[in-house]
């Protein structure tokens, strides 16, 4: 995934900011959406969150 690609529209999150905030520490969906925002207006993308912990 391109770090520059929007993964939440919502609030404009990167692939690369989620990846930062992973490398920071974050494990669950939930300290992503604490770290990045990301995942917390419609939560469309909170899969896609997932699938980038799991990877
Ligand atoms: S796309 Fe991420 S909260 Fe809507």
């Amino acid at each position: 995934m391109d770090r520059d690609e929007i993964v939440c529209n919502c609030m404009g999150v990167t692939a690369g900011e989620i990846q930062d905030a992973i490398e920071a520490g974050a494990r669950t969906v939930e300290e992503i959406q604490e770290a990045t925002g990301a995942g917390t207006v419609c939560g469309g993308c909170v899969g896609e969150i997932q699938q980038m912990l799991e990877e």
